[in-house]
């Protein structure tokens, strides 16, 4: 085990800005990267929260992530978009991109939305959160321009990424369903967050590099690569070919089609479904019908290992209490990562630590 600092939210920011003013980022894009990230600590998902920053800081260095970039709009049909985020903030381009199809998606109804070239688009749901706040419902898929480390099933070796899939769907008087995952069986931060950690992964998540079973997520985080596996088999393995070409092929024009070229990037292409369920069904009726399904699915009995059912957008919830209350934990290893970025950044460290209320 290694140490971990707990570190509540708002020191937190005032310590993520500053290091986030390092890439040269406006206010706003400053605003937008740290909440951003941050929200992906306090919901649980420490994969996709501040320590993805080192490798921001090594794209940002080589030129694969663009400061202050915006969406440029390629084709625009009204309900149909083409975008470009320009290799930009995910963060910020993601921002951009939804605000202007759920613009489309009031207006028409519905909007279907490709954004291509996003640097990292960062927790999927955190886009679906975005539609549903405002009534809608949102669809993602997305593929992921990195090292191919995901085996296709029955595959040996990693040929795409962990292609994101997310829905988010409001429904009256009650919470939303936000469902948000990567189509292989763990995303590969949880592997770099174990590795971190000095833990060891659960059965069935990686394989090493000869395709054997493997427990140890160096084998999905540092040289020599194995792979991650899709999860539910062929399933998640047909989710994830769908991302790729929906998200890559059809949305960003770029798709994972040969051997990692050791680029720090990793960028996003995003197929996005924006729908405006007032326009499609009776809202009294779809309300009705929703609450009454997710009453009785929610009400199973819970069996043996399980405290309670739950829906999908309820764990990220549950974290938030807790973290906004106790304090978000970050450990050492990646702290220290995160300094590291701070200096690649030409922040002074000691500043980061300081704004943090961390002591080493
Ligand atoms: N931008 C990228 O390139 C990229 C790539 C991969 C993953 N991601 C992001 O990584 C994040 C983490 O992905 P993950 O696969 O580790 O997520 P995960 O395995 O933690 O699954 C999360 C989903 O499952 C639901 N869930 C969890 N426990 C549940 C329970 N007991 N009952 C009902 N529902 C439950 C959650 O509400 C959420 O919708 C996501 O936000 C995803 O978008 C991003």
């Amino acid at each position: 085990m290694v140490d971990t600092h707990l570190i509540h939210v708002e020191p937190l920011r005032a310590s993520i800005r500053e290091l986030v003013r390092g890439f040269g980022s406006d206010e706003r894009e400053v605003a937008l990267v740290t909440d951003n990230l941050i929200y992906a600590n306090l919901t649980g998902h420490d994969s996709h929260g501040i320590g993805m920053l080192p490798r921001y800081s090594e794209s940002w260095v080589e030129g694969g992530l663009k400061a202050n970039a915006h969406i440029e709009t390629l084709m625009d049909s009204g309900a149909l978009l083409r975008l470009d985020g320009r290799r930009g903030f995910g963060q910020v381009v993601g921002h951009e991109a939804m605000s202007l199809g759920i613009e489309r998606a009031r207006k028409h109804g519905s909007c279907i939305m490709a954004l291509g070239n996003a640097h990292h688009l960062c927790r999927i749901g955190a886009w679906a959160e975005m539609a549903v706040e405002q009534g809608f419902v949102s669809i993602h898929f997305v593929n992921v321009i990195s090292r191919p480390i995901v085996a296709p099933f029955g595959g040996g070796d990693g040929r795409f990424g962990t292609n994101p899939f997310a829905v988010g769907i409001p429904i009256a008087g009650r919470d939303p369903i936000l469902l948000d995952f990567a189509t292989s069986v763990i995303a590969q931060g949880k592997a770099r967050v174990a590795y971190n950690k000095r833990q060891k992964l659960p059965p069935g998540c990686v394989i090493d590099r000869e395709g054997n079973a493997s427990e140890d997520p160096a084998c999905a985080w540092v040289d020599p690569l194995g792979a991650i596996l899709a999860f539910g088999g062929h399933k998640g393995y047909g989710l994830a070919v769908a991302c790729e070409l929906l998200g890559g092929a059809l949305s960003a024009g770029l798709t994972s089609d040969g051997p990692a070229t050791g680029e720090r990037r990793v960028l996003n292409g995003m197929l996005t479904i924006i729908i405006d369920p007032k326009a499609i069904a009776d809202p009294a009726s779809f309300e009705q019908h929703a609450r009454a399904f997710l009453d009785w699915v929610a009400a199973s009995p819970p069996r043996a290992g399980f405290d309670k059912v739950r829906l999908a957008g309820e764990p990220e919830r549950e974290w938030k209490a807790k973290r906004l209350a106790e304090g978000i934990p970050i450990d050492a290893n990646s702290w220290n990562a995160i300094l590291d970025a701070a200096s690649r950044l030409k922040v002074d460290p000691a500043k980061i630590n300081r704004l943090a209320g961390v002591n080493i």
